[in-house]
């Protein structure tokens, strides 16, 4: 992958994308130009990340340049897409947004980004250890390279599944918020609530989904069953 790529927004499932692609010299550092919120962010990666990629504090000059690049990863919060517009100027001519938003369709992306094709993604965390499930729906005149350059995102950590957009939701309430709810940790050093913060965000769809587990009083309902089997196995010592 020779192409440059812009990444909006690199937080937790941006990194875990993008990281995999540079750990394994498939994307060159110099060639991804992420922008960020906030100062800390802009401060974090630039001291903290281990590659050394271009980034840029939103609104800033500098940042506007993301919009030359032809392919575009877009992993804000579905919260945060009013806050991103697209530049008036762009010089590309064939411009492909790779949006991994949650319930973001692909009429509304294109809506808010006239100027691009654009593709939606559901991945998942674990992606992280190789063994994501990535399911895409291609929105309208994607050409055969575009559907390669975003095949090739999520290709090596993860399997890959083209559907249309109605099953997008289902796979994504199975998939993304599936680690919150169940999860094997054994290859990851994250508690289990570590991971779940990883996968939660304010409002998002994962914590609607434990809201569900908590109110139905699954946890309790698991601790107790296990309680319940270790002192029904000591009655019959
Ligand atoms: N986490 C998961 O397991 C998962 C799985 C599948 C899909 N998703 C989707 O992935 C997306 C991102 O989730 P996440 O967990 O990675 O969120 P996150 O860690 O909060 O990352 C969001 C990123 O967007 C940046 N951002 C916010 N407003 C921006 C703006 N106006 N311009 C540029 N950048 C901006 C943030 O910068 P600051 O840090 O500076 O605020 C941060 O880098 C969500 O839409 C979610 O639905 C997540």
């Amino acid at each position: 992958m020779t192409d440059k790529i812009a990444i909006i927004g690199f937080g937790n499932i941006a990194s875990a994308i993008v990281t995999p692609l540079l750990d394994n010299k498939l994307i060159q550092p110099e060639n991804v130009f992420c922008v960020v919120n906030t100062e800390k962010s802009l401060e974090n990666i630039k001291k903290n990340y281990k590659h050394n990629i271009n980034v840029y504090k939103s609104g800033s000059k500098e940042s506007k340049i993301i919009w030359d690049c032809q392919y575009k990863l877009l992993s804000i919060k579905p919260q945060q897409l009013n806050d991103i517009s697209e530049a008036h100027h762009i010089k590309n001519k064939d411009n492909l947004i790779v949006s991994i938003l949650a319930g973001v369709s692909i009429n509304r992306l294109t809506q808010k980004f006239p100027n691009h094709k654009c593709v939606r993604v559901v991945t998942n965390i674990p992606i992280t250890i190789g063994k994501g499930l990535t399911g895409i729906s291609w929105g309208e005149e994607i050409t055969e390279d575009q559907k390669q350059f975003t095949k090739k995102l999520f290709e090596n950590t993860s399997k890959i599944y083209e559907f249309t957009e109605d099953y997008l939701d289902i796979f994504l309430a199975l998939t993304s918020s599936g680690p919150a709810t169940i999860c094997l940790i054994k290859e990851n050093k994250l508690t289990t609530s570590e991971l779940k913060n990883l996968v939660t965000s304010p409002g998002g769809t994962t914590i609607s989904a434990l809201r569900v587990l908590e109110k139905k009083s699954v946890r309790s309902a698991l601790i107790e069953s296990i309680v319940s089997a270790s002192n029904r196995s000591k009655e019959f010592r």
